[in-house]
């Protein structure tokens, strides 16, 4: 029997709780959670309501209930210092300390730390402390990215020609930046398709898990405001159709080369997982940023493809013996669209937003997953909040069949809710395909 803790609430959770009580070694869930997540509750033993900021909480729900690890989902609680509040307490964890989690908290941190250990992927950028030199530098770059230096829910990056037009507002939006934080970061823009590289490390060996795309844009035809992933998908032969090996061999090399610069900088090494957030370029893979934990909604493409029990998994990343286990996953499609209320990123004066808080049903979602993400369970039913409510995955031998059983699977959900019907469709793909031939003049 192996009592582990999970630590998180949302559809990325969700699927989490389903690995581990998948293991053969007969595990047991402790879940601690800001919300309450009907799926992962119905998955536990036990579960306690709190802030990801309680550590004693945290720590003490894991002392009491004998856990053997702890499996940390978002990037609060690691920010928080979750992973060493439980270290001084003796309980492991999958996830990295405060100190590594600047990989992810710190933008500035890990484009510094890129550029001193001479690895490739970073942009041309500066960090600013103040506004000297902001225009100078700002009049060097081509396109413009603009990004606050902290966590920022994936929505916080402003890039030229989607937010702002011209360098005066560029300006005007770093000066904003600098009033209400200590530095802002200003980057070249690269021109290419983003995907998102999940990797599992112990601290020496990186392991690559199937490449997936998200899809930012609220609407459609990747149109309107940027939000935190409408849906993902990924292809039986782990790779994307847009790109080439080398792409995956740049961002794997890449993030290889992090892991041994965080461990000769901080003296201690990443156990957890390393998320790149990276773009095909012309030129090759880019690095755009790194997320400290897995993808939300990327987690549910790759977790339900695993063939390798996913307790085994984190213990060999707990022990630092990554390279002995051989990690697989099924060679399927998966396409995950996401059921959010029909206002979901939409401004508070629009006649849509009154769709959050409203009370929905679920009929059949047929041969679809499902996960929940911020729903409210009430005694007289299941409520909308005002964020992606529920993720529902296909998986098949092929992403037409995949995409068509996500897409019937949402028809499930009734209520004023929203997805997006592109994700995952050829039509979509092929733009992505087209786009990159373009780039690379073939
Ligand atoms: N898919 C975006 C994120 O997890 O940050």
């Amino acid at each position: 029997m192996t009592n582990v803790l999970l630590v998180g609430n949302g559809a990325r959770e969700h699927a989490l709780a389903e690995a581990i009580l998948l293991s053969k070694e007969n595990s047991r869930l402790f879940s601690f959670m800001k919300a309450n997540n009907p799926g992962i509750a119905k998955l536990s033993e036990k579960t306690k309501a709190g802030n990801y900021s309680d550590l004693p909480a945290i720590v003490n729900f894991a002392r009491e209930n004998k856990v053997e690890f702890a499996v940390i989902g978002p990037e609060d609680p690691l920010n928080n210092g979750v992973v060493d509040a439980l270290a001084q307490a003796g309980i492991a964890a999958v996830g990295p300390t405060k100190s590594l989690a600047r990989l992810e908290t710190s933008k500035s941190f890990t484009r510094n730390l890129v550029s001193k250990y001479n690895i490739p992927g970073n942009p041309q950028f500066k960090v600013f402390n103040a506004t000297a030199g902001l225009e100078a530098f700002l009049d060097e770059l081509e396109g413009i990215v603009i990004k606050p230096d902290g966590l920022t829910g994936g929505k916080g990056v402003l890039v030229q020609g989607d937010h702002f037009v011209t360098k005066q507002e560029a300006l005007s939006l770093c000066k904003q930046i600098l009033a209400e934080s200590q530095s802002v970061i200003v980057e070249e823009k690269f021109d290419g398709e983003e995907f998102s590289l999940q990797c599992l490390c112990d601290g020496k060996t990186v392991v690559a898990t199937p490449l997936v795309q998200d899809h930012k844009r609220r609407f459609a035809g990747d149109s309107g405001p940027n939000t935190g992933g409408m849906g993902s998908y990924s292809c039986p032969d782990h790779l994307l159709p847009f790109l080439q090996p080398q792409d995956l061999a740049e961002g794997l090399a890449i993030t290889q080369k992090v892991a041994e610069a965080l461990l000769a900088e901080t003296g201690s090494p990443y156990k957890g997982v390393m998320y790149g957030g990276f773009i095909a370029t012309k030129k090759g893979a880019k690095l755009l940023e790194y997320n400290a934990r897995f993808g939300d909604p990327e987690a549910m493409n790759i977790l339900p493809l695993l063939k390798t029990d996913f307790v085994e998994i984190c213990r060999h990343i707990i022990n630092g013996t990554l390279d002995k286990l051989k990690i697989e996953f099924e060679h399927k499609a998966t396409v995950c669209k996401y059921v959010v209320p029909r206002g979901y990123g939409l401004p508070a004066s629009h006649p849509d937003a009154a769709s959050s808080r409203a009370r929905i049903a679920i009929g059949d979602v047929g041969k679809a997953r499902l996960y929940y993400s911020s729903v409210d369970q009430r005694a007289d039913g299941l409520y909308l909040s005002s964020s992606r409510a529920i993720g529902i995955v296909g998986i098949a031998g092929t992403l037409q069949e995949a995409e068509k059983i996500a897409q019937d699977g949402v028809k499930a959900v009734q209520g004023p809710v929203a997805c997006r019907t592109d994700i995952g469709t050829q039509e979509l793909i092929q733009k992505r395909i087209d786009h990159m031939k373009k780039l690379r003049g073939i």
